[in-house]
Parts: C-alpha cells; sequence; structure tokens
C-alpha cells in the first residue's frame, strides 16, 4: 500500500541519518607503542574503525612510517604520527581513548612478571603523561604483566588527582580470544555456531598471566554438552599457557602481536560504542572490582559513556572453576601489591 511504501521510505531515510557521519562523533584514539609489533597491526585496525576520527601514533621511534603508510588508507580517521617524549603531550591531548601497547615482550623461558622492570616504568611515565593531556581518557592497558600495569596505572592517576576507576581497563581480551578459538574447536558446538567464532562465548575472570587466566568453560555458549572433565582441564590449561605457546613457536622473536592486535582492536571499539552510548556493551576486562577480595579483577564489565557502568559478577562456577578461584588469588594479589609498591615508591 502507499502507506506502507511511506513507511519504508521513512525508515531509510531515518537509517542514512543514523549512519551518516554527522550522526558518528568525533572521537581520538591514541596508541602509545605504535611502531612496535602489536602497534603497528594495530595502527591498521583502528584506522579500519569507523568510529574513530582522528588517530594518533605515538612511539619512542618509527612512527613517522607508520602513520604515513596507515594514513594512505581512505577510511575516515585522520592519521598523524608523533615521536619523542617532546610529542606526547600533543598526541595525547584531546584522546578519548588511549591504547598503551608500549614495551618489551617476553622471549622464551621468561613469565610476564619477567618484565616488570622495564615495563613498569614505562608504563608508570606514559600515564604521567596521561593524567596531565588527557586525564579524561578511557585508557586500554595492553603492556605487561597486565596484572602490575593496570595498578600502577591507578596509582600514578591518583596521585595526579585524575583516577577515575571507570575509565581504566586492563586488556585480557586476548584470552577470551584464545578460549573461544580452542572451545570451538573441541566442542561439538552445532556447525552454524561453529562457522560464526562471533556466536560463540567464553567468560575468562582473574588476570592476565598463567593460573590467574581463568576460563568459565561451564558458562560458555553455546554449552558443549559433550566436554568431559579433562576436555575442561586441558582447554583451560591451553588458554592460560596461550601466550606461552606463541613466545616459544615465535622463538625468540617476541610474543602475540596479530593475535593481540585483533584483541585490542574488539576491546577498543567496545569502549568507543560505550562513549557513544550503544547499549548492552559487554566485554570481560582487568579492572578495580569488589566482586572478589581483590582489588583489580578480570570478569564480565558493562561498558558506557563514561567506562564502566557495571562490573559483573562471576555467576555460577563449576567446582573446578571455584578451585581455580582460590587458587589463582595469592598471586593475582601479590602482582597487584607489587604494582601499588613500585608506584607508591618510585
Ligand atoms: P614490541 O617490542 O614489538 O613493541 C613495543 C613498542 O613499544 C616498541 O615500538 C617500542 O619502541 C615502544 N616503546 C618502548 N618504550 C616506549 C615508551 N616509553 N613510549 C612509547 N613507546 C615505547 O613489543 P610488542 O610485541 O608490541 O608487545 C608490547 C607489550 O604488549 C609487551 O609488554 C607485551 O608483553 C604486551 N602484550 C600484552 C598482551 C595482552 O594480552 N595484554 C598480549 C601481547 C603482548
Ligand atoms: C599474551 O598473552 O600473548 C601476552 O600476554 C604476551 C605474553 O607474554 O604471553
Amino acid at each position: 500500500s502507499v502507506e506502507s511504501a511511506l513507511r519504508r521510505r521513512g525508515a531509510a531515510s531515518s537509517n542514512r541519518r543514523l549512519f551518516s557521519s554527522d550522526s558518528v562523533p568525533e572521537r581520538k584514539v591514541a596508541i602509545l607503542g605504535a611502531a612496535g609489533g602489536i602497534g603497528q597491526p594495530l595502527a591498521l585496525l583502528m584506522k579500519l574503525n569507523p568510529l574513530v576520527s582522528n588517530l594518533a601514533l605515538y612511539d619512542i621511534a618509527g612512527t613517522a612510517g607508520v602513520a604515513a603508510d596507515v594514513g594512505h588508507i581512505n577510511t575516515r580517521a585522520q592519521v598523524a604520527g608523533y615521536v619523542g617524549e617532546e610529542q606526547l603531550g600533543k598526541a595525547l591531548e584531546g584522546s578519548d581513548v588511549v591504547i598503551i601497547p608500549a614495551g618489551v615482550p617476553r622471549k622464551p623461558g621468561m613469565t610476564r612478571d619477567d618484565l616488570f622492570n622495564i615495563n613498569a616504568g614505562i608504563v608508570k611515565s606514559l600515564c604521567t603523561a596521561i593524567a596531565k593531556y588527557c586525564p579524561s581518557a578511557v585508557v586500554n592497558m595492553i603492556s605487561n604483566p597486565v596484572n602490575s600495569t593496570v595498578p600502577i596505572a591507578s596509582e600514578v592517576f591518583k596521585k595526579a588527582g585524575t583516577y577515575d576507576e571507570k575509565k581504566l581497563f586492563g586488556v585480557t581480551t586476548l584470552d577470551v580470544v584464545r578460549a573461544k578459538t580452542f572451545y570451538t574447536g573441541k566442542a561439538k558446538v552445532p556447525l552454524r555456531e561453529c562457522l560464526q567464532l562471533i556466536d560463540v562465548n567464553v567468560p575468562v575472570v582473574g588476570g592476565h598471566a598463567g593460573i590467574t587466566i581463568l576460563p568459565l568453560f561451564s558458562q560458555a555458549t553455546p554449552a558443549g554438552n559433550d566436554l568431559s572433565t579433562e576436555d575442561i582441564k586441558a582447554l583451560t590449561k591451553r588458554t592460560q599457557d596461550g601466550g606461552t605457546e606463541v613466545v616459544e613457536a615465535k622463538a625468540g622473536k617476541g610474543s602475540a602481536t596479530l593475535s593481540m592486535a585483533y584483541a585490542g582492536a574488539i576491546f577498543a571499539d567496545a569502549c568507543l560504542k560505550g562513549l557513544n552510548g550503544v547499549p548492552d556493551i559487554v566485554e570481560c576486562s582487568f579492572v578495580q572490582s569488589s566482586i572478589t577480595e581483590l582489588p583489580f579483577f578480570a570478569s564480565k564489565v558493562r561498558l558506557g559513556k563514561n567506562g564502566v557502568v557495571e562490573v559483573l559478577g562471576l555467576g555460577p562456577l563449576s567446582d573446578y572453576e571455584e578451585e581455580g578461584l582460590e587458587n589463582l588469588k595469592p598471586e593475582l594479589k601479590a602482582s597487584i601489591e607489587k604494582g601499588i609498591k613500585f608506584a607508591r615508591d618510585n
């Protein structure tokens, strides 16, 4: 009928309005460590994200080339490279989201905590600059050891008087990405769902190192009905050792960069959607938390216009997961305290 044709036309034009570039807010994203193994592919993925209007690529060297290269891609974001401490302020000014993959990666035989001595100082100085130049930005911390670098960031921001616990995130998305991949490979989930990894979900809680990484396969969707206890244990161990698997395969040439860039891009996109008011954005992240007795903990988090809207609880755990939760607490507590002490003493 004429009436329904008009209604269709009305809907089409309001859709156009919704997706026209005028209605998508300007958002500046800064990547600190943008010339690195993660930084470069992450710069590419953020350049492809239509929610980004400005992309600032900062590193101590090498960003001019990355910015020139990525800047030739014909997408919305305006790209600029910044190099050296004297340009850090300009890189950060006006940023809505700051992603930090700056610092050294592991080599075979190292733990993430072995990176503490170098990366703690790097994170501290970058966060000092964030407090000065873009104190209300959402921060996505990738630099390891995440279990300590997030507490370091919180202390730096507290000292500067800018701390907003709703805006500080340790990026644990790679653990979720791995858990989904390994689960889909093992669980006899319906093929239709298998082909769309995006439909598979596995929460991962705790922290981001070894046994502090606790995937909750009992809550995986769609349910993998045929998984035995042994299967769950093997999937858990593979998720916990995922980073080491890549470090060993790269044999001295660093740790996960491509899968991390993918995971970092997913998490930053979720933060941007939250800032833009898109409802029901939920991702796992290592945040200030009161769902356990530890001051920071990774769990599902609902994201909104000011960062964290709600830290979601753990939900029902299996006995195996309960045991994993208790086992991880001492290590996670020690890593958090180490970060806090470093920031207070330095
Ligand atoms: P990389 O060495 O390839 O790149 C790191 C970059 O940081 C380099 O370009 C370096 O110049 C830069 N950098 C060093 N000091 C800096 C400073 N003060 N300011 C700005 N930039 C600085 O390393 P990568 O493979 O990209 O890994 C980076 C970090 O991410 C490591 O700490 C690694 O352990 C961590 N990581 C975390 C996860 C996670 O899941 N959260 C996953 C993978 C890697
Ligand atoms: C990862 O999980 O891949 C990162 O934390 C890097 C590492 O050192 O394992």
